[in-house]
């Protein structure tokens, strides 16, 4: 495990890989490792993502991940990959889905993971996130942790278009108890022809909610087709331009 404080005084000066608030800028960190050391590539990952299930309440029209073979990670199989993580301590773990909070072995998976110390981050559409799921993620998360919310639109017309599905006021509510437990809450918009003209829109309904970050994807690995895709380069530059 990276020993924080030892790498800062080391690298404070030889290489600008501490960020302004202390932290090892990380991906910064392992560039340099791998050039130091005339490395080709790295033994193991630094960042594992681990799709604790493949069901979803959503169907979202441009989804890149199957629901094929609907299955939950059972707490065995959990434990299975816990062991190997426990060998190799990658930097950084992502839990998705599917809808990760469909699993309740989620609860069971963090609790064994911050026991190893790696940075966490959770992705999920936020629709099922009550009072008892905000309170737990308090308790097992730390600063260093967050969980990433899709939210493509700013209200429940743009929600339905986008995501296909009728949770706007219910992922906005998920939005509002993470932020009041002090969770490091970030936003995920997938940049679409759908909502190319009202980005500034879900920003500001972002800033409102006061979350901590967001960030703007390109549409990837998606069939061509008429209705949904991304944007020419052309427009998408114009519009971040003008904000
Ligand atoms: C597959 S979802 C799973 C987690 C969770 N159900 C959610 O909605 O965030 C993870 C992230 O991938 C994004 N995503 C899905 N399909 C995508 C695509 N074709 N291109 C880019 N991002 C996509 C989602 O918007 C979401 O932010």
């Amino acid at each position: 495990m990276i020993n924080i404080e030892l790498l800062s005084k080391f690298y404070q000066e030889e290489y600008k890989i501490v960020k302004e608030n202390n932290e090892i800028n990380f991906d910064a960190f392992i560039n340099n490792e791998i050039k130091r050391y005339k490395l080709k590539k790295l033994s193991f990952p630094t960042l594992i993502g681990i799709k604790i299930t493949n069901r979803c309440n959503f169907n979202c029209p441009f989804c890149f991940s199957s629901k094929k073979n609907p299955k939950d990670l059972s707490e065995k199989e959990l434990l299975h990959i816990i062991k190997q993580l426990k060998i190799y301590k990658p930097h950084s773990i992502y839990i998705t889905g599917g809808e990760p909070f469909l699993n309740s072995n989620i609860f069971y998976l963090l609790n064994e993971l911050k026991k190893l110390n790696i940075k966490l981050s959770i992705h999920s559409n936020g629709s099922l996130i009550d009072e008892y799921i905000a309170k737990k993620l308090s308790e097992l998360l730390d600063e260093k942790d967050s969980i990433q919310i899709s939210l493509d639109g700013y209200d429940n017309e743009t929600f339905k278009i986008t995501r296909n599905s009728n949770l706007f006021k219910k992922v906005i509510n998920g939005i509002n108890l993470l932020v009041k437990e002090n969770i490091y809450v970030k936003i995920n918009t997938v940049v679409t022809n759908l909502n190319v003209n009202y980005l500034d829109k879900i920003y500001e309904l972002s800033s409102d909610l006061g979350v901590n970050e967001i960030s703007f994807s390109p549409l990837l690995n998606i069939k061509k087709s008429e209705k949904i895709y991304l944007p020419s380069d052309d427009l998408l530059l114009k519009i971040f331009q003008m904000y």
